[in-house]
């Protein structure tokens, strides 16, 4: 038995809004029957643009319903550009919680509220549902593009989560890998924002050259060992790094390419919009390390 809260037990037992409206303004479905939750919402506008009356019906369990009821309680009242800024979060937090592995009814919800908003834009003919990005979890029909939205709306970084928040994941399991890899793709892009809204706006002479040396050694010198090159960094003179290729990338017709749009590039990205790069063309057994670089690598 789930651990529900008495709010949930009250629209659960009581809800408010079954059923369906005649003629509606918005129909929206969301679920199917296979997978064992399915939810129809419909609602009507009065005169002045506003949600008049909204229904709904549903297959699922006690948090399907509580969610689904106390949403059409939600949207009343509300013009379509507000009732469509409305999140799974906003219903999770009107019921006072849900339990975790029940995240996906409110997420349910949300997604036949848009698409009941976007059957009233498309027209009064019911538009059938076009899914859209490409379907990852083939036992649940989710696509990468809900995963997507699931993952940032809700701050989730396990693929468990994301089998609470929208089911993806529950089934055979088969997906899971896929899964990971979008939950990976977005943390690491957040992860790249942090970074650059942490980049020091002044940084010392020292802390500079650690930046550089840094980024060379995990952001460029993987790319370049990916194609049999390397790169040495050979000193730093105010915004200016000098740069030494190595292996196939010495002999590389497109090291001026690679010198700007892959070296510089990424040195702007982490460190600094004004570096500029340029390559140490004289041949030297012992490269000359700047004292600085030696002390930054201390
Ligand atoms: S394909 Fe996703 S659980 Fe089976």
């Amino acid at each position: 038995m789930w651990d529900y809260n008495p709010k949930v037990m009250e629209y659960f037992l009581h809800p408010k809004n079954a059923g369906e409206i005649e003629n509606p303004d918005g129909v929206g479905e969301e679920g199917s029957l296979a997978c064992g939750d399915a939810l129809k919402l419909t609602f009507k506008l009065d005169k002045a643009g506003r949600i008049a009356d909204a229904k709904f019906k549903t297959f699922g369990c006690a948090s399907a319903i509580a969610s689904a009821s106390i949403m059409t309680e939600m949207i009343k009242g509300l013009t379509i550009e507000e009732a469509e800024k409305v999140t799974n979060k906003d219903i999770v937090d009107k019921l006072g919680g849900l339990p975790e592995q029940k995240m996906h009814c409110s997420v349910m919800g949300m997604e036949a509220l848009q698409a009941a908003i976007k059957n009233y834009r498309g027209g009064k003919e019911k538009q059938p549902q076009k899914i859209e990005g490409k379907i990852v979890c083939t036992c649940f029909g989710v696509t990468d593009k809900e995963i997507e939205k699931v993952i940032i709306e809700n701050d989730l970084d396990s693929v468990e989560q994301v089998t609470n928040y929208c089911k993806a994941g529950g089934g055979c399991g088969s997906c899971r890998g896929e899964i990971q890899m979008i939950i990976n793709k977005i943390r690491g892009k957040k992860e790249k924002g942090a970074e650059a809204q942490a980049k020091p706006k002044k940084l010392t002479n020292l802390q500079k050259i650690q930046l550089i040396q840094r980024t060379i050694s995990e952001q460029i010198r993987p790319l370049l060992k990916a194609d049999g090159g390397d790169i040495d960094l050979i000193d730093v003179e105010g915004n200016k790094v000098i740069v030494a290729f190595r292996g196939m990338c010495s002999q590389c017709r497109t090291a001026e390419f690679t010198l700007k749009d892959v070296v510089e590039a990424k040195l702007k990205e982490f460190v600094s919009d004004d570096i500029v790069v340029e390559e140490e063309k004289t041949m030297i057994d012992e490269p000359h390390i700047h004292k600085e670089i030696k002390r930054a690598e201390k």
